[in-house]
């Protein structure tokens, strides 16, 4: 959701900035554009669609060592040239771009702004406005800068231009994501390292309500105060062909290949010397003294939550209580005297997530944030983090970080029940062990899978998944994973409930999927395909061997039953990936998704 960069240097930055936009395009965009600054001024050059779109009307001529470039993903007006980043204050003395919203900006533009004829519809543009405003009444850039962002109420991240100031971009955040990166002669600014890693991997992690003056040899921070802070740069441990496709067609299907690999990784990151599954004393601690778990978070990682409940309840046996982040924020349930909050979320930066954990550190409880990105704001602020080890995931739908998830909760749980003597009667890394090898033997069926997607789902206009106990789970995030990248229409149930309403929406040939990995419930959830059947319904069923039977279309190999979300997903993510394939969709980039949701 909008990415940021920015370049100050002694090199061209058009290209610079446009190569940092192009990593910047899985997080979800809809137009973008730049602003580069020399002698002659900024030059702006913006467009609705894509970066190779904007690429056609940069003036090639233009040299600039200086610029700020933005994709944008529309809260606040639609998605078009005027109201796409940068803007310009009136005079076109200030050029900006931001991420987040602006709540406020309302109220902002009759209190303050009743003279500006404004020309987007953006939020964003208040804030450009007011600077120029407080400019005009005698104050220093900076000291308008910051008279500005004490007034803003909401979220931004934002890198500022003056074009009476070439030497000098101005930078500040709350809420939104933002780093300064650091090199030998220029400085750059990005949304996440992965935009500038082609000039550096050295990165300055900035706090909330901090400005920052980026010069082609200094990074100054202040606080809103104008108190400077001194801070390192860290090194980010990325690997730049970690975030390339290589020979695959989309981040997709590298990503769902990636998944047997991942797998082995955390169980070597997590095993110790004695070959046994370990976590810090202190996160075992905050387990065992809680007396229920709060799993907070958002789209996949929420599905991956109802997973890791079941496996936390059934091996340590602590309750857990798992919630979808947006709701909880604004309608707090009764919570237990000692409640431990589990944020999941791979990205570490979806801002409703982040809202919970605001609220609940101001309780004063203690958070645990399971990632995959180090140094995130979510792992920054909780007390404690799990790291998910499943490089960066670029493509929109979730698949290499749900079943990291999973993954990482099972060895919490495990850990978790060992530390107080729960028994355990199975070996977590054995069977992790088993997990990767049968994934690895899922995604050499690509074939069959694809025959599936194509036999069940090229003409339909919607479909069901449904499954019983985790079954249920694992179909939810089947659904999403279909609705979000081929826009067919699909909903996940739990077997029993179908006939309780949905039932009315099967027809002739509505395609149902049904998982049945479970031994307890396959004969019901058999139950309630039958029943759809009657119906007039097509079903394709997806069993694990031992419970197969002859009507099946797809068998997936045997592991132990409470960790078959990690297998039974995987032909779910590639049914989706076909079905979106073959509908001729934009598989990395679905059509109004962002990658990271940096709104509320
Ligand atoms: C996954 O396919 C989705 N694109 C989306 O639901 C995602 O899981 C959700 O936005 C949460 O993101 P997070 O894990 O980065 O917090």
């Amino acid at each position: 959701m909008c990415g940021i960069v920015g370049y100050i240097g002694k090199n061209d930055s058009k290209e610079i900035l446009l190569k940092g936009l192009e990593k910047l395009e899985y997080r979800g965009y809809d137009s973008a554009g730049i602003a580069v600054m020399n002698e002659n001024g900024v030059h702006v050059f913006k467009e609705k669609g894509r970066i190779a779109d904007l690429r056609t009307i940069v003036d090639k001529s233009v040299m600039a060592t200086t610029g700020i470039g933005h994709t944008r993903w529309a809260t606040h007006g639609v998605p078009s040239k005027v109201n796409a980043h940068p803007h310009q204050s009136t005079s076109g003395r200030f050029t900006l771009v931001h991420n987040g919203v602006i709540e406020n900006y309302d109220l902002l533009k009759r209190e303050y702004l009743n003279d500006v004829t404004f020309v987007s519809e953006t939020d964003t543009e208040v804030i450009i406005q007011l600077i120029e405003k407080f400019v005009n009444n005698g104050e220093s850039v900076l000291d308008a800068f910051r008279n500005t962002l004490k007034l803003l109420v909401g979220s931004y991240a934002i890198a500022l231009l003056d074009n009476q100031d070439q030497g000098t971009i101005y930078v500040a955040k709350n809420k939104s994501p933002l780093l300064v990166g650091v090199g030998s002669d220029f400085n750059v600014v990005a949304s996440d390292a992965m935009a500038m890693l082609q000039v550096t991997d050295r990165y300055i992690e900035l706090m909330d309500k901090e400005i920052v003056i980026v010069t082609q040899e200094k990074v100054t921070i202040q606080n809103l105060n104008g108190e400077t802070i001194d801070r390192a740069p860290y090194t980010a441990e990325l690997d730049a062909s970690d975030i390339e496709k290589g020979t695959y067609p989309h981040y997709m299907l590298k990503e769902i290949d990636e998944q047997p690999l991942v797998m082995r990784k955390i169980i070597q990151t997590y095993q110790n010397d004695q070959g046994e599954l370990t976590i810090e004393p202190e996160i075992i601690k905050a387990m065992n003294e809680s007396d229920r778990i709060y799993i907070i978070a958002a789209g996949t990682s929420y599905h991956a939550g109802l997973v890791g409940k079941q496996l936390i309840e059934k091996i340590a046996q602590i309750p857990v209580e798992v919630h979808v982040a947006s709701e909880f924020s604004y309608n707090m349930p009764l919570l237990s005297k000692n409640p431990l909050f589990i944020f999941i979320s791979q990205s570490g930066e979806t801002a409703d997530s982040r809202s919970v954990l605001v609220q609940v550190k101001e309780l004063g409880y203690k958070a645990l944030t399971i990632t995959n990105v180090p140094g995130s704001t979510l792992s920054r602020e909780a007390d404690f983090t799990l790291l998910l080890h499943a490089g960066p995931e670029i493509a929109v739908a979730s698949t290499k970080a749900y079943t990291a998830q999973i993954a990482v909760m099972s060895i919490l749980a495990e850990v978790t029940a060992k530390s107080c003597n729960i028994p355990v009667e199975f070996d977590l890394i054995h069977e992790l062990g088993i997990i990767a090898n049968a994934i690895e033997a899922l995604c050499d069926s690509k074939e069959i899978i694809e025959q599936i997607s194509k036999e069940f789902l090229s003409v339909t206009r919607n479909c069901f998944f449904i499954g019983r106990a985790v079954d249920y789970y694992v179909g939810l995030e089947g659904a999403l994973k279909l609705k979000e990248i081929s826009y067919i229409q699909a909903e996940g149930f739990a077997g029993g409930e179908l006939k309780h309403g949905t039932i009315a929406l099967i027809e002739e040939g509505t395609p149902v999927i049904a998982l049945a990995t479970q031994e307890s419930v396959n004969l019901s959830i058999r139950g309630n395909v039958k029943e759809v059947v009657a119906r007039g319904a097509n079903p394709c069923i997806i069993s694990m061997k031992g419970l197969e039977m002859d009507e099946d279309s797809f068998v997936i190999p045997e592991v132990h039953e409470l960790l078959t979300p990690l297998i039974s997903v995987i032909p779910l993510q590639l049914i989706a990936y076909y079905a979106a394939l073959h509908r001729g969709c934009d598989v990395d980039k679905p059509r109004n998704l962002a990658k990271s949701v940096t709104v509320e």
